[in-house]
Formats: C-alpha cells, sequence, structure tokens
C-alpha cells in the first residue's frame, strides 16, 4: 500500500469585511509589515474590493497574500455592482473567499450559486476558500453534521479530486461567528474530522489529508493556540481579529 504524502498548508487568512477605506488600509498594511512571522502559516488577508489593488501593491514584496472576499460566477456582462473572477487575476489577485455565511444570509448565495462560483475560480486557475457552517438551531437539534455535510456535498462534490489542490475548506459555525463565542477546541476537531472523513469517503485519502480545513468564529490570541493544536485544523479564518496587526500576527504565530 503505498503511503500518502501529506502537504496540506497551516493558513491564517484575515477577513475584513467591510471595514477600512484607502487609509486605514495603509495604516493597517504598514503595521502588519512591521510584525514578524515565527510560525509556518500562509497569511493572507481579504481586504474590501476597493482596496485590492492597493494591498496587492503594498505587500508585493512582503510574505502577505491579497485574496478576494467574494466574486460573481459570471465571467463578464450585465451585472451591476458585481466582480469577476478575470477583474481579480488582472490585480493579480489568485484566492477568493466564496460562501461566507455572511454572504448566504444578507445576500441570498445559495450552495448551487456557491457551486457556479467554485467552477468560476477554478476555471480562472484560482484558489478558493470555501467557507460553510451551522446555525446554532442546528447544532441544538443535532443536525450539524447534516448541515454541514449539505452544504459541502452541494457546492464541491461535482469536482475532480485534482480541483481539490485548489481548495481550501473553512468550517464557520454562524453562531461564532462575531459573537465572542467559539467553539471549543474538540467542537471544531471532531467537526474537521468528520469533514476529512467525508472527502476520504467521497474521493481519496489523497484529497482528504492533504485538505487544508480552517475553522473559524471568534478566533482571538488567547484561543487560537489550542485551537490550532487540535490534528484536524490547518488554521483560521480571522474576522474581528485581523482588524488589529499584533493581534493577528499572534494569531499567526500561534501555530
Ligand atoms: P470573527 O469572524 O473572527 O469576527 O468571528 C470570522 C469570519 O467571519 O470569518
Amino acid at each position: 500500500m503505498s503511503r500518502v504524502k501529506i502537504m496540506r498548508k497551516h493558513i491564517v487568512a484575515g477577513n475584513w469585511k467591510m471595514n477600512n477605506g484607502l487609509v486605514q488600509t495603509t495604516t493597517l498594511i504598514s503595521e502588519l509589515k512591521q510584525q514578524v512571522k515565527t510560525s509556518d502559516a500562509e497569511v493572507m488577508i481579504a481586504p474590501s474590493f476597493t482596496n485590492l489593488w492597493h494591498a496587492f501593491e503594498a505587500t508585493r514584496q512582503d510574505d502577505i497574500e491579497v485574496v478576494a472576499q467574494n466574486m460573481h460566477f459570471a465571467e463578464n456582462g450585465a451585472y451591476t455592482g458585481e466582480v469577476s473572477a478575470g477583474m481579480l487575476k488582472s490585480l493579480g489577485i489568485k484566492t477568493v473567499i466564496l460562501g461566507h455565511s455572511e454572504r448566504r444570509a444578507y445576500f441570498n448565495e445559495t450552495d448551487e450559486a456557491l457551486a457556479k462560483k467554485i467552477d468560476t475560480a477554478l476555471a480562472n486557475g484560482m484558489r478558493v476558500i470555501f467557507c460553510f457552517g451551522e446555525e446554532l438551531s442546528d447544532r441544538k437539534a443535532g443536525k450539524h453534521e447534516e448541515v454541514v455535510k449539505g452544504q459541502l456535498v452541494n457546492a464541491l462534490c461535482h469536482l475532480k479530486a485534482e480541483d481539490f489542490e485548489h481548495i481550501v475548506l473553512a468550517y464557520e459555525p454562524v453562531w461564532a461567528i462575531g459573537t465572542g463565542e467559539t467553539a471549543t477546541p474538540e467542537q471544531a476537531q471532531d467537526m474537521h474530522a468528520f469533514i476529512r472523513n467525508l472527502f476520504r469517503e467521497r474521493y481519496d485519502a489523497n484529497v482528504a489529508d492533504n485538505l487544508s480545513i480552517l475553522y473559524g468564529g471568534s478566533v482571538k490570541p488567547n484561543n487560537a493556540k489550542e485551537i490550532f493544536s487540535k490534528p484536524d485544523v490547518d488554521g483560521g479564518l480571522i474576522g474581528g481579529a485581523s482588524l488589529k496587526a499584533e493581534d493577528f500576527y499572534a494569531i499567526v504565530n500561534a501555530f
């Protein structure tokens, strides 16, 4: 039996959401550049569309990847207010976050629309950070695994095994986002192991063991180490704490 070589990466990505204009973006990036990375984690930041170019230029020489928070599934056309994969690529952006629970809740993004966005991103050679997670009511009803499985199968399981080289997963229980309430490290580990197992069953050990699965939801400097110490947690998607350079790097260095 051939042994599977595990290559999965540690990633800490800061999702700035709808925060920071040009001046704050400039300031935060210069503060981030003063921080020292002592871990092996890949560092990403996701500013708003309007600041992507500036952020990209400002981090050109640095070990920080600038990524987008969203994109449309069409290549171009009459979609007022939307941004395409080609537009992101034209700036040099190589990674896009898709399926964040705020997009699902406030902008009606469905699994079907997300599957189309994923296909477009991959067709454009981009990497996707795909977010998903259950609501509090799902967890209380003991349906969290079923809900997460549905989100993953609907959006991702039409892909080929080799496509997963370009997919990063971000498990974000909705009840933990921006609430200060974090999943316990055990809850995160249990779900991440469940997810990895799902991909082992649907695909193979190679896909499962090489998938980076990030946890998101109120990760802070004081809880990151414990969450990241779990074997199936490969990093974090950080909201609130990514808006302060020191806190963000304390999390980056928690590996
Ligand atoms: P939070 O957000 O860290 O503020 O909970 C996480 C996210 O929405 O990605």
